[in-house]
């Protein structure tokens, strides 16, 4: 079963610490994964070691409220060995800010404070590979996340933190039901789409790849997604055009449209050109005249 739904959270950490999670998520993940030892680099209230304690697991907590940071120690080198199973819960949405309110003084690497999403994606990014760095071959690692809608804008950090990891590793993406969230209590007047009321507990599977390596099969996956979406662009342009378009009217309409980053590349007109000639899309149907193959 893919969805999990606790409505309780159990008797594990500490329900009162803001953005706790249900320890039977951890009981369900440590029964499915059966590891040896595990690491929480995010660990909160300790709700997840306490349940991998109860279970005769090998467990070790880390968090930036007891001096461990994420995003500049290594989280190998604090457990001493690579675990079987990394899974972080970190703060997202700016819903909850930890340091300076839940905890201590406010701190610049606390996830909780980023500036923009921009920012949380590529800490989290930088976040996961060292849990990576911390799991052993064939050991599993991931990340408890939700996503986030403000001003009617929504923010999928799941579908971010997806696109950002290696996807061979990817192993599964569990839904987990949430209970008692704070929104619940407020009102939102013209409320048209639900509420969030789910997570996901996203898991990779660890292969042998040291992590320096991850830059070229990752740097590949991006540079074939652009690839994609200049196809998918330009085809919807000729689309727009009735089917058939002249070089010339495609330039314009790509120009008159395209942000000035693009325009500023001297290569983008080659890479139209290289689109028509070489994807089969496209019958080249009187000179310098393209139409949809
Ligand atoms: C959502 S809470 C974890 C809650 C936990 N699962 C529980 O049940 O109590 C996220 C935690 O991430 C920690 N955190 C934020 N930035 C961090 C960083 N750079 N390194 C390590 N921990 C960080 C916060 O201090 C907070 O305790």
């Amino acid at each position: 079963m893919s969805i999990l739904s606790f409505p309780h959270r159990g008797p594990w950490g500490d329900s009162k610490w803001r953005g706790n999670c249900s320890g039977y998520v951890y009981q369900d993940l440590f029964k499915r994964l059966k590891p040896n030892f595990y690491i929480d680099p995010m660990v909160g209230s300790g709700t997840s070691t306490d349940v991998a304690n109860e279970m005769g697991i090998e467990a070790i907590g880390l968090d930036l409220h007891s001096g461990f940071n994420i995003l500049r120690d290594s989280i190998l080198e604090r457990a001493g060995k690579q675990a079987d199973l990394v899974v972080s819960h970190p703060p997202y949405g700016n819903q909850v800010v930890y340091s300076g309110e839940v905890w201590g003084e406010p701190h610049p690497d606390d996830l909780s404070r980023c500036k923009d999403d921009d920012e949380f994606h590529q800490k989290l990014q930088q976040a996961l590979l060292n849990q990576r760095e911390a799991t052993k071959d064939g050991g599993v690692y991931g990340t408890l996340i939700g996503d986030y809608r403000k001003n009617g804008r929504y923010t999928s950090y799941q579908a971010e933190a997806i696109a950002r990891m290696p996807s061979a590793e990817l192993m599964a993406v569990i839904i987990k039901q949430q209970h008692n969230v704070m929104s619940n209590a407020k009102q939102y007047p013209g409320l048209v789409m639900p509420r969030i009321m789910h997570e996901y507990l996203l898991l990779w599977k660890r292969k042998q790849t040291p992590t320096i390596f991850l830059l070229r099969d990752l740097a590949t996956e991006q540079a074939n997604r652009l690839r994609g979406t200049w196809r998918a662009i330009i085809r919807n342009v000729v689309i727009a055009l009735g089917g058939s378009a002249s070089l010339k009217t495609l330039y314009e309409k790509i120009a008159a449209h395209c942000d000035e980053r693009v325009k500023a590349n001297p290569n983008w007109q080659a890479k139209v050109r290289q689109i028509l000639n070489s994807t089969g899309d496209y019958v080249s149907v009187s000179r310098g005249v393209w139409a949809l193959a």
